[in-house]
């Protein structure tokens, strides 16, 4: 049985959980450049686990903690037998998602229409708990549909309170159900970051990380003035090397600030052993494909990685070669 879930001090900066993006391979990047945020994986179908898919959840623990399993379901019993089977891989955390709009994640009934049913939140919560001996947590949004007064958003967040959870996930928008694709609930529902601010004076013991349309580190500290934790998706995705002044900027570790090249020299080390292990090199140089951005000669950069990284045999000599077109420029 989980100890309630409280704010652990990893969770000051989280990698938002992104499907197809924050991927095992993902993660180990981002390890590279910042030893202590908390990584989320994938949503995974809790479903998919309990019917022989383990493999799916698989990690090196060792080497990517601090990470969090989310788990998509809203059947209590399926949840907490994922959750069982969970415990094998040693996650730091498992979270729930109720805030996902995709299409697919409705019909199976879980993600954001979870949010119409809080009371089901609670049972679901309370079964992976019972079943868990991490801390449990949940990520959500403020509100769903017409179902987006203040109000509302209380009845969610008390859905979660009163299981004993001390630290929820929340995505500042409300998510549209119909008519809108998942890219566009993360856009046009516009943000409240007063409303997830204004919770704490109703909740003044539960930790809240604040999730939507934060870019910076800059912004993040300031966030934290408000909130205990932050969650960035998008920024990490489109620029993982954001990640590499976490541990100084956030966590006030003291440690070194590494360069950009710097960081892509633990890329090419990681890649070296990536490929010998028999994994293909493309599936890494796609994460890290716009990691030159902005820079004089990216364009050369992921040019010639996007040409030679899916090569038979490809390894990290090739991405090493990209590196020296883009530095010719
Ligand atoms: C490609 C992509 C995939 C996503 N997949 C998930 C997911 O599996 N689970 C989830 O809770 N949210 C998912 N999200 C939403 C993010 O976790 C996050 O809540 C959202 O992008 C807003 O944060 P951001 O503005 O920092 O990106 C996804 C977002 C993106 C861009």
């Amino acid at each position: 049985m989980t100890e309630f879930a409280k704010f652990t001090p990893a969770d000051r900066f989280s990698v938002a959980p992104m499907i197809d993006v924050t991927t095992p391979t993902f993660r180990a990047i981002a390890r590279l450049f910042s030893k202590k945020a908390m990584l989320y994986t994938e949503m995974i179908a809790a479903n998919a686990i309990v019917h022989g898919k383990e493999y799916l959840i698989d990690h090196d623990a060792d080497f990517i903690n601090p990470c969090t399993l989310q788990l998509g379901g809203s059947d209590p019993k399926v949840l907490a037998d994922a959750c069982r089977i969970a415990s094998k891989f040693n996650y730091s955390a498992i979270n729930l998602n109720a805030g996902c709009p995709s299409d697919k994640v409705q019909s199976g009934s879980f993600g954001a229409i979870l949010m119409k049913t809080p009371d089901v939140i609670t049972d679901c919560l309370k079964a992976m708990q019972d079943a868990s001996d991490v801390p449990v947590t949940v990520k959500t949004r403020i509100g769903v549909d017409d179902l987006d007064d203040f109000d509302y958003t209380l009845k969610i967040v008390d859905s979660v309170y009163k299981t004993g959870c001390r630290h929820i996930i929340l995505h500042a928008r409300k998510a549209w159900l119909n008519g809108l694709s998942p890219k566009e609930n993360r856009t046009i529902p516009p943000l409240d970051y007063e409303r997830v601010f204004s919770l704490k004076d109703h909740f003044p013991d539960l930790a809240i990380t604040i999730n939507g349309g934060i870019k910076t580190i800059d912004e993040c500290n300031e966030m934290l003035k408000k909130v205990e934790g932050v969650m960035l998706g998008r920024a990490c995705m489109d620029d993982p090397y954001i990640l590499a002044s976490v541990d100084n900027r956030i966590y006030n570790d003291g440690s070194k600030i590494l360069s950009r090249d710097e960081c892509f020299e633990k890329v090419v080390e990681y890649a070296e052993k990536y490929v010998s292990e028999g994994r293909k090199l493309h599936h890494l140089g796609n994460h890290i494909i716009n990691m030159f951005n902005g820079c004089k000669g990216a364009r050369r950069f992921r040019n010639y990685l996007s040409c030679h990284m899916h090569e038979l045999g490809a390894g990290p000599e090739v991405l090493v070669q990209a590196y020296n077109k883009m530095k010719e420029a």
